[in-house]
């Protein structure tokens, strides 16, 4: 099924590029007949993932080998900031699961700090679609992998750059053209073709290995190697899902979603005046101070945590969930409750968090430069 749909996307991108007669340059440096030579390529997920609806590829913009290859090479690729200082993995370090550790606010080109904490990126292709906002970025700016990769370019406190800049720094490196050659057919850097190689490598990054994952898998009878949940991690688990306990689950997932959380955009009870959030897309009172739910995946790897950074560690998340909640006219309801954790919890729940490390994750030399 998957392969049908690669083979007929391909299709699609071969009759798209030879109809580009608007571009005459760029027919002529190809011959016409040359037969389409991209390798598909197709995810690998952990068996688990089974239990969630499968990844999301755009039809014109199937994964391939060269394209995920040319993806990573421009992800690591300073070249796309002002000075050539910063890449995209300078914020999203592969060894952080590929976010900037330690950093509330990421620092930019000028040495500014942003406006929000750098989320990590895996599992991306799972991020559920919305009718009337964007799946991306804290207050859901951003509909797809491939839109978000134009903002930080150009973002002021960001990369700082521009994209006739990017496209002709490439352009002139000799490494590239032929790279985009194998990817995408054309010697010619675009860079509408710059995002959709990024989207690709992006789409690679799969996290799916840690003792909570072999958890899942021991429940289903699917085998795993490593261990699974000891009895702390067992209890903090249990007060996760607890409806009288944390009640984490509402929000960010339950056995067996592997994804630990809904990808659902709520205000969590931050602050007594929330930042605009979800608000500022929507335009709609009723979204302010709502941000996506993060995936509790790999957190040990991505302090400090929420929105803005304003917890340096689990416990003062959890002290935070146990009663530091601030209501306002759009808290999620189900912040309202008392969590009543006793100290002894708040350690087993801790535990629960961490054991959802995936440190093969932030090891596989495929995700380094
Ligand atoms: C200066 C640091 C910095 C750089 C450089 C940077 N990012 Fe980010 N990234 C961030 C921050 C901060 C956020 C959160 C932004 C927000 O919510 O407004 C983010 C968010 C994202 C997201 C959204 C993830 C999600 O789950 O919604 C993706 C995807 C992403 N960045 C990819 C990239 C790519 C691709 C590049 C290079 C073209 C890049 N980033 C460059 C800091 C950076
Ligand atoms: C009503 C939904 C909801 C519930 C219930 C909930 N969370 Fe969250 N959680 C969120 C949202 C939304 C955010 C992001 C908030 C922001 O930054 O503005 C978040 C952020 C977090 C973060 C920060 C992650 C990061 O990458 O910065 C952690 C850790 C966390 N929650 C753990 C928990 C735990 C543990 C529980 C149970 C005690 C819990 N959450 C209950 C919605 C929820």
């Amino acid at each position: 099924m998957i392969k049908t749909a690669l083979k007929f996307s391909f299709i699609i991108i071969f009759l798209s590029c030879c109809k580009k007669d608007d571009n005459s340059d760029i027919i002529n440096n190809q011959k016409q007949d040359d037969p389409i030579t991209q390798t598909p390529y197709v995810l690998s997920l952990p068996q688990h993932f089974v239990y969630i609806d499968p990844p999301q590829i755009p039809v014109d913009n199937p994964l391939t080998v060269e394209g995920i290859a040319l993806g990573k090479k421009l992800f690591f690729e300073k070249k796309l900031s002002k000075n050539n200082v910063l890449s995209c993995a300078s914020c999203h370090k592969p060894e952080d699961a590929f976010n900037d550790k330690g950093l509330a606010l990421s620092i930019g080109v000028d040495g500014t700090p942003g406006l929000r904490n750098a989320m990590p990126l895996f599992n991306l292709a799972f991020n559920k679609t919305f009718p009337d906002h964007g799946s991306f970025n804290w207050h859901g700016a951003k509909l797809t992998i491939e839109q978000q990769a134009f903002g930080p370019v150009t973002d002021k406190l960001e990369m700082v750059e521009t994209w006739p800049n990017v496209v002709s720094k490439l352009q002139n490196d000799p490494a590239y053209p032929p790279l985009f050659e194998k990817a995408f057919n054309t010697p010619i850097v675009d860079s509408n073709l710059v995002v959709k190689a990024i989207a690709q490598f992006e789409r690679t990054l799969i996290s799916g290995n840690s003792k909570a994952d072999n958890e899942i898998k021991k429940r289903n009878g699917i085998a795993y190697t490593g261990q699974a949940l000891n009895a702390q991690e067992k209890r903090g688990y249990e007060l996760f899902i607890g409806e009288g306990k944390g009640d984490c689950m509402h929000c960010h997932g339950i056995f067996p979603n592997p994804l630990w959380t809904d990808f659902e955009f709520r205000n969590n009870g931050l602050d007594a005046n929330p930042d605009s959030g979800l608000a500022q897309v929507t335009k709609r009172a009723s979204d302010v101070g709502k941000f996506k739910t993060p995936s509790l995946r790999n957190l040990v790897f991505t302090d400090p945590y929420m929105h803005d950074g304003r917890f340096q560690t689990l416990e003062e998340v959890v002290d935070f969930y146990a009663s530091g909640i601030q209501s306002s006219p759009t808290i999620d309801p189900t912040m309202l409750k008392n969590r009543n954790l006793t100290p002894a919890e708040k350690v087993d729940l801790i535990a629960f968090l961490k054991a959802i490390t995936d440190s093969t994750f932030v090891t596989n030399p495929a995700f380094r430069e």
